[in-house]
């Protein structure tokens, strides 16, 4: 897109809000405080948002749609509601949409899709193409906030990560990256896998975050049996602790450890690594305490 189009879309969205969807989560939070901070006008949905707004009740679509002519879509894991909010969203006068998905959909090994996750992404991604908008497309890895924010944060907390991941490696990403390639705003019918600079084993990542915050943390690999155990010993239904260890199976055998360009492609600069992260993460009292 040129520099025209850019001022021509940015004109658009600045008259129009923007809705994001997923807006009080990891990605969706970070998209709403970058597009504000360009000075655009944001509606922040999701079920606690500003805006209230359920991918299960369709009555809540058309109030999130109304006046909107850019969206931002975090979708909903497991289901396929991207498709008939893309149509709605048509109706409504929207005229571009971005993705948030999800690197390895496209991998059948990837992953032991028990809960339809990599089916519905596939489904929204396929929707995003089809739906006659002008689209982008980012694609990222295992986040670094799940250490901050997500699945590891208790774990953090309590200063011992226990999971079945071997030594395996994944190049973790910051989500503020996530959220840079989302809303920069020039990348019309592109495709971003983003992922961080470098693979870090999980025994470096809680080494890094040791040095970040001056707590000891360590980490503990287990076998995917004693894991389970231990989750069902905490009172998981056995099927969730199975479906939550073969979440973990890409760490172990490093199908996340590649480094995707995208950041670098999108965006003219290189992607932050796990040490920065974990260094502003500590500066802005991120850790959990
Ligand atoms: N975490 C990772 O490492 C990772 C890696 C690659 C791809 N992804 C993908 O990236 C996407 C975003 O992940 P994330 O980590 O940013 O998510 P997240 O932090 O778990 O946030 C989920 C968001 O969805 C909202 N939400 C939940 N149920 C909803 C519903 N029924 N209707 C409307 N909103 C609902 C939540 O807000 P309310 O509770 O207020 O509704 C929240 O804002 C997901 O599709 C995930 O699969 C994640």
């Amino acid at each position: 897109m040129d520099r025209l189009e850019v001022g021509r879309l940015t004109e658009v969205m600045s008259e129009h809000p923007i809705l994001v969807t997923g807006a009080t989560g990891k990605s969706g939070r970070r998209v709403v405080r970058q597009l504000r901070d360009k000075g655009l006008p944001v509606r922040a949905a999701s079920r606690t948002g500003a805006c209230v707004f359920d991918w299960r009740d369709r009555r809540t679509w058309d109030t999130a749609l109304e006046g909107v002519r850019s969206v931002y879509l975090v979708q909903l894991d497991g289901t396929k509601l991207v498709r008939p909010f893309l149509e709605r969203a048509v109706r409504h006068g929207v005229r571009r949409v971005v993705l948030a998905s999800g690197r390895g959909i496209d991998d059948p090994h990837y992953v032991k899709d028990s809960g339809g996750v990599l089916d519905g992404i596939r489904d929204s991604e396929a929707a995003v193409r089809e739906s006659g908008l002008e689209w982008t497309i980012s694609r990222p890895g295992w986040f670094a906030q799940n250490f901050s924010e997500g699945f590891f944060a208790d774990a953090v907390r309590s200063g011992e990560l226990r999971l079945p991941a071997g030594d395996g490696a994944a190049s973790f990403v910051d989500a503020e990256d996530i959220a840079a390639v989302l809303t920069d705003g020039r990348h019309a019918g592109e495709t971003y896998e983003v992922s961080g600079p470098r693979a870090v084993t999980l025994a470096e990542a809680v080494a890094t975050i040791s040095e970040a915050t001056g707590r000891a943390i360590r980490y503990v690999p287990l076998s995917a049996e004693a894991y389970v155990a231990e989750l069902v010993r905490q009172g998981w239904p056995p099927a969730d602790a199975r479906a939550f260890a073969d979440v973990i199976e890409p760490l172990r055998e490093g199908r996340d450890a590649h480094v995707s360009d995208g950041v670098l492609r999108a965006l003219g600069r290189p992607a932050r690594t796990f040490a920065e992260f974990a260094a502003s993460t500590a500066a802005q009292g991120g850790w959990p305490a």
